[in-house]
């Protein structure tokens, strides 16, 4: 059987950091005592009933049955600009200032593509999701990580970019609530971002997938559009993955400015498919929802973050309370890097959580562990990582 050997393009891609996680997972028995996987990102709640039979009924409609546009149908791009005017009392174009696409994965890795040109710098964080390094590489850009610490919140200080990586800045990209640190933006950090897209003559696009999940239920993250300059230099990607549950369906889009808009869009016709039209039915109903519905489907993340954060404090774990998305972001003890207590959590307890290192090189002492596993089992996970006394 012949052997292919995969692009430059392919081959230079980093392992994804899920992947090295099950390929520590196959060197542990599970038989006798149960993994408890606090790595997820996935929201592991059923999505609201309501929607469900929404997307029932839309896909017994013959309509749905063609190829839907590529634009979208216009009743969801105004559910959206609808949504965004009552969230944020932002105004949107449905014609020019949207594009939907089949989940955020898309717009993260569709927007460095549609607007870096080779060699140029896509400027992120460090730690971030490490969608956002391979999207630099899969638009054959460089990638720069503004390192994140503890002692600013782990908000970015945008001085820190070297000269030479800001003159050759084709993207500034963000993502607050911040995966993995946690990290929620004040308007004041846009506006900082906004004044560096400015000096430096760079588009800006701002990953707003936590949109709904602030440090607690009455934090209601700031959007970047609501800045007065943000539609001159940026765009935002939502998803309803996290917002409304419904990380299976495949549905985000991108906001704000027309001209990257128009661009990705272009992209869109040539690399991307488009979305079912029953989802985008689906989506208009959950656009549409009152907003108590939808603080509510988040809500459980914030009780739980709240017990959870006591069961550290009690092993003496000192963790950041205020932390947004669905996340904690933990220090490791003493003499633990974050693969080696991402070893010890799987081998001693049969607990899986996502080292920090796997996020970027700043993440070298930080584990990311997920509240997204039901209560019994992030309680039980919790109790056999206290068992092992790591904080003496
Ligand atoms: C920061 C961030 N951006 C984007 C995504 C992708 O979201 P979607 O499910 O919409 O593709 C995720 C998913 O975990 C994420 O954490």
């Amino acid at each position: 059987m012949p052997v292919f050997s995969a692009s430059p393009l392919v081959a230079q891609l980093e392992e994804n950091l899920f992947s090295a996680l099950e390929n520590m997972l196959a060197r542990v028995d599970t038989t006798h005592l149960p993994l408890i996987d606090l790595s997820s990102g996935s929201p592991r709640q059923p999505t609201a009933t309501a929607l469900v039979s929404t997307l029932q009924i839309a896909a017994a409609r013959p309509e749905n049955h063609d190829y839907p546009s590529f634009w979208g149908k216009p009743a969801v791009r105004q559910a959206i600009a609808d949504f965004y005017q009552r969230q944020y009392g932002v105004l949107l174009d449905p014609e020019s200032e949207i594009a939907i696409f089949q989940g955020a994965h898309i717009g993260v890795t569709g927007l460095p593509r549609a607007l870096l040109s080779p060699g140029q710098y896509l400027i992120s964080t460090d730690p971030c999701y490490p969608l956002y390094r391979s999207a630099a590489a899969q638009a054959q850009a460089q990638f720069y990580g503004i390192p994140l610490e503890a002692g600013r919140q782990f908000q970015p200080d945008f001085s820190q970019v070297p000269e030479n990586v800001a003159r050759q800045g084709g993207l500034l990209m963000l993502n607050y609530p911040h995966n993995p640190t946690g990290a929620v933006a004040s308007p004041a950090l846009f506006e900082q971002a906004l004044d560096f897209a400015q000096r430096w003559q760079m588009p800006l696009v701002h990953d707003f997938a936590y949109a709904a999940i602030g440090c607690d239920t009455e934090d209601i993250p700031p959007s970047l559009l609501a800045q007065p300059r943000a539609k001159e230099w940026g765009v935002e990607i939502y998803t309803l993955s996290k917002t409304f549950l419904m990380a299976g369906w495949r549905f985000g889009f991108a906001v704000g400015n027309a001209s990257i808009i128009n661009a990705f869009k272009k992209l869109h016709t040539h690399s991307y498919s488009t979305v079912f039209g029953a989802v985008q039915d689906a989506a208009v109903h959950a656009l549409n929802l009152p907003d108590t519905e939808i603080r509510d489907f988040t809500a459980v993340y914030h009780r739980r973050r709240i017990w959870v954060l006591e069961m550290l404090q009690r092993m003496h774990w000192r963790a950041d309370s205020r932390q947004g998305t669905f996340f904690l972001w933990l220090p490791t003890p003493p003499g633990y890097t974050s693969r080696q207590l991402t070893e010890r959590l799987l081998l001693d307890a049969h607990v899986l959580v996502a080292p920090g290192q796997g996020f970027g090189a700043c993440g070298e002492h930080f584990i990311r562990l997920s509240l997204t596993a039901d209560d019994e089992a992030l309680s039980t996970g919790l109790a056999r990582i206290a068992a092992l006394k790591l904080f003496g």
